[in-house]
């Protein structure tokens, strides 16, 4: 990504996953890599991928690390999925395939082991079709994953509307 293509993916973010959900902090810190996909010049989704550390992972999110299977928590270091998100008009047609493709290319450089956080609404989970067909097992489900970050971020969640959010994280796992 670069810092002109930042704010419209911001807005992208804001669309499909909440306004406030991603903010222009958050897709700078300098851990994090944004891949986007673009056509002529505009941005038609992206997708974040980072390398964490299984202490760290523990420490700041333990309900995530709890449900991860033990060879994951024994890794050391792992890499995350976290967002991924492709314009409403353009679904449906490979785009996020690609960039899926692209963030584990990324991320098979430095790890062998990768989760990705699915969202799931009352409306299903979207990314369910695409995880499993690039070989991503399902292992957990955790309920209300995002209530106390909408709540602090103030955030509405594009399907519960204002905060807390009510929906559930669909953690999937892949070896590379
Ligand atoms: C999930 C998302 C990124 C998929 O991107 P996409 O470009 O439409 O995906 P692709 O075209 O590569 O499709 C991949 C597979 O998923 C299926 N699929 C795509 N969108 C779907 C949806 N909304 N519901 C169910 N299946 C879907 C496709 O049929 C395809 O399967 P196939 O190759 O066997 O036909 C996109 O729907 C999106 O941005 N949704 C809103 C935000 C979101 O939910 N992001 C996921 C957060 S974890």
């Amino acid at each position: 990504m670069t810092t002109g293509q930042l704010p419209a993916v911001c807005r992208l973010a804001d669309a499909e996953l909440g306004k406030g959900y991603l903010s222009e902090a958050d897709l700078l810190r300098t851990e994090l890599q944004t891949l986007v996909a673009s056509d002529s010049g505009s941005v038609i989704g992206f997708i974040t991928c980072e390398i964490v550390t299984t202490s760290i992972l523990r420490q700041q999110a333990g309900k995530l690390f709890n449900v991860l299977p033990a060879e994951f928590q024994l890794a050391g270091r792992l890499g995350k999925i976290g967002s991924l998100v492709v314009e409403k008009s353009r679904q449906q047609q490979g785009i996020g395939t690609c960039l899926l493709s692209a963030a584990l290319e990324e991320l098979a450089r430095s790890v062998q082991r990768v989760f990705l956080l699915g969202w799931r609404s009352a409306k299903g989970t979207n990314v369910q079709p695409l995880a499993r067909k690039l070989g991503f097992e399902q292992v957990a489900v955790i309920r209300n994953y995002w209530q106390e970050a909408s709540q602090q971020q103030g955030y509405a969640c594009p399907v519960c509307g204002a905060p807390p959010c009510h929906c559930s994280a669909v953690i999937f796992c892949k070896v590379l």
